[in-house]
């Protein structure tokens, strides 16, 4: 869409102003999209994983953050992806993006080689990619309902009323209804996380990469957004890496499923350890445990124990 056909006019050229250059590159492609891909195509059996790491590499000039890092993601599962500060999380989701290149190895989205792939064509991936930065990353010149409805208002042909309808509703799901009109800048860091949250699932992406989502957040709204996360995942089937400190969250979306029935509508319930939602520890430059919520507090590694009992709530 040309910068004079904008739906969002002059506002959209104060946003692409604003922020800093990191993100201002890949503005567009970054934004949730509203997507036309047919759910039952991301059940299909002979579709490629939504994600694959093959010995990745990567370093900072010669600061190595990873070596050889290899991992899966098959499609409509989830990987919480854990690891102590520093050990390079918000790194692999941003070489998912295509915002940073590895030194060597190869990173496919959707079947797709990311990791040679023109700007062009990431802008085209990215549109069914929701992503939540670690540091939200709103437009400070944009309202809440335009940063959340950024790209359905931009680059969908629904209706305003429609979009304005989806805009309130994921606003909703966070509890943040009654701000939809207020500026980023009168809101707190949480219902800025929020709304950072609410852009990235507003357009219902295939492709779901929420950096340390519910830190900052109060238990309850926390509970909503992993509710939020596992209906997405079991309803939807929509792909998810979930990086997070918090261990409690991990636990919980990793034990509970979500079902819909004619009679119960939508329910969430505690089922012991859900097959399609995997850990994976990032330490010393590698992925250094793959396995269930139950392995991982079951295992004996040193290294393992130590941040499970920093991380740790008292249970
Ligand atoms: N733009 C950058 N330039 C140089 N070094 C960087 C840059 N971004 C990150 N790093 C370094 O790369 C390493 C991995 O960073 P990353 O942000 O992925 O950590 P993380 O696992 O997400 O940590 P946290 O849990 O604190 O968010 C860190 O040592 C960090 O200092
Ligand atoms: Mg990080």
């Amino acid at each position: 869409m040309s910068e004079s056909s904008s739906r969002l006019g002059p506002i959209r050229r104060r946003a692409v102003d604003a922020g800093d250059g990191q993100h201002r590159v890949s503005f567009k492609g970054m934004l949730p999209s509203a997507s036309t891909t047919p759910q039952n195509q991301t059940q299909d059996r002979d579709a490629p994983p939504a994600v694959v790491f093959d010995k990745v590499s990567f370093a900072f000039d010669d600061h190595v953050v990873l070596r050889d890092v290899s991992f899966t993601v098959p499609r409509a599962s989830m990987r919480i992806l854990l690891g102590a500060s520093g050990a390079g999380k918000s790194v692999v989701l941003k070489l998912i993006l295509g915002l940073l290149r590895p030194d060597s190895g190869a990173i496919l989205v959707d079947g797709e080689r990311v990791d040679q792939m023109p700007e062009h064509d990431l802008m085209r991936l990215r549109v069914d990619i929701g992503m939540l930065f670690q540091e939200s990353a709103l437009f400070d010149s944009l309202t809440v309902a335009e940063n959340v409805g950024y790209r359905l208002y931009e680059e969908s042909d629904a209706p305003l009323a429609d979009v304005r309808r989806r805009v309130e509703e994921v606003l909703g799901f966070i509890g943040l209804g009654d701000q939809i009109d207020k500026m980023p800048s009168e809101l707190s860091g949480g219902q800025r996380r929020r709304v950072a949250i609410a852009r990235a699932m507003a357009s219902k992406p295939q492709l779901l990469l929420f950096d340390d989502p519910t830190t900052g957040l109060d238990p309850i709204t926390a509970a909503t957004v992993n509710d939020e996360v596992v209906k997405l995942r079991d309803l939807e089937h929509v792909t998810s890496i979930l990086v997070t400190h918090q261990i409690r969250d991990a636990q919980y979306v990793s034990t509970h499923e979500a079902t819909r029935s004619a009679s119960e509508g939508v329910e969430i319930r505690e089922t012991g350890t859900v097959e399609h939602a995997r850990f994976l520890v990032l330490h010393d430059g590698h992925i250094y445990f793959e396995g269930s919520m139950g392995e991982l507090l079951a295992s004996p590694d040193p290294y393992l124990r130590e941040f499970l009992f920093m991380t740790l709530p008292p249970w």
